[in-house]
């Protein structure tokens, strides 16, 4: 039968030339589905006398057979070749060298927030945080510092507008972490052991000071607290983060309205050759304020002063970055300059722990 032999030579080369398994399904259909050619020659069958159709019959047979084969072992090897084009674009070579560190770095500010994030949580403090646009209630009021008090001048503070006509206080840039103190205080009570570092605004603007800059606060409140354990946990603190055992600090009686006694604290250090080191010399640069925690603080966050004592210190962390890292000028912090970061940042995996070592 010549339609038999078209049908096959047909089929076979469509078989042949499908790229892929979509065309191939639609090969498959135009020959073998339900009104596809084949089929329709078999239904014709039926008009044909016994002799025709005992011929016909199995040639037809034979051709769907065949195309049937012919269109399965071409799937079977579309399939192998998609799957050699994925192992071929999806190949690795690991003998290359690996990649080259992220450009990225962490801030020496970061970095240092990390730090001693980590030794205070190692002696049992958590982090605490506050807004850096504050009411002048928190930031000064509850902190005993009335309207008049001279240290409202002295803080060089940013004032946010109020609309016209609205004769509010208003709301300021905080000057300090402190006012995260009563924050604390309110939302946990005692006995309370927090750190809480941030950034800070004050207008001031030389070699030493920038409009923004970072303190980190610390508050510890329980029945029994000293001096003594300010005192200790302070040291404890420098020597974990100065890596140095033989850190010195000078206590040195001052004044802050929001504690009583107060104490302004000093660690030894030499500068020879430009060069500064901690813990020896015989120079001596503030790092911190600090003390007890006055009656009318506590009270302005909710807590007994007759129950209840408390420490709590405020200590410049842009300070302690530049005397650890040997970093020169404030300024350069905030400038974001590529080539100050890159010299001064850290390595973003180099996560600070005790156990791993803080600045590995
Ligand atoms: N808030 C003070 C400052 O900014 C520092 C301080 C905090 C002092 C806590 C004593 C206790 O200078």
């Amino acid at each position: 039968m010549d339609g038999v032999a078209e049908l096959r030579a047909k089929y076979l080369a469509k078989v042949a030339q499908a790229g892929d398994a979509a065309a191939l399904e639609a090969v498959r259909l135009a020959a073998l589905g339900k009104k596809g050619e084949v089929a329709l020659m078999m239904r014709g069958l039926g008009q044909m006398d016994a002799e025709a159709r005992k011929s016909a019959g199995p040639a037809l047979n034979a051709l769907k057979d065949e195309l049937d084969s012919a269109i399965r072992a071409r799937r079977a090897s579309l399939e192998d070749a998609a799957l050699e084009a994925r192992l071929r674009a999806e190949w690795l070579d690991v003998t290359l060298p690996g990649r080259p560190r992220p450009a990225g770095t962490i801030h020496p500010v970061s970095q240092v927030m990390d730090e001693l994030t980590a030794i205070f949580a190692d002696m049992g403090f958590a982090v605490a945080e506050g807004p850096q646009v504050e009411s002048d209630w928190f930031n000064f009021d509850a902190l005993n510092i009335p309207p008049e008090h001279p240290a409202r001048q002295e803080m060089d503070t940013f004032y946010m507008a109020r609309a016209p006509g609205d004769n509010r206080p208003p709301h300021v840039l905080r000057t300090h972490t402190s006012p995260v103190q009563i924050r604390a205080m309110q939302a946990q009570g005692a006995p309370l052991r927090v750190i809480a570092p941030g950034r800070v605004y004050r207008m001031d603007m030389d070699q030493t000071h920038t409009p923004m800059f970072h303190q980190v606060e610390g508050l510890a409140i329980d029945r029994d607290l000293s001096m003594a354990n300010l005192k200790w946990v302070l040291e404890e603190f420098c020597r974990a983060y100065f890596e140095v055992d033989g850190v010195e600090l000078r206590f040195r009686a001052s004044h802050f309205p929001f504690t009583e006694p107060s104490a302004e604290v000093d660690i030894r250090c030499s500068w020879e050759g430009g060069q500064l080191k901690i813990g020896e010399g015989e120079s001596w640069m503030e790092i911190l304020g600090s003390g007890m925690v006055h009656p009318h603080v506590l009270r302005a966050g909710g807590i007994d002063p007759d129950a209840w004592q408390g420490f709590a210190f405020g200590m410049g962390i842009d300070r302690i970055a530049m005397l650890k890292y040997g970093i020169p000028d404030l300024r350069a912090f905030f400038e974001s300059d590529l080539r100050w970061l890159r010299h001064y940042g850290f390595a973003a995996l180099d996560v600070p722990s005790l156990a791993g070592g803080l600045s590995a």
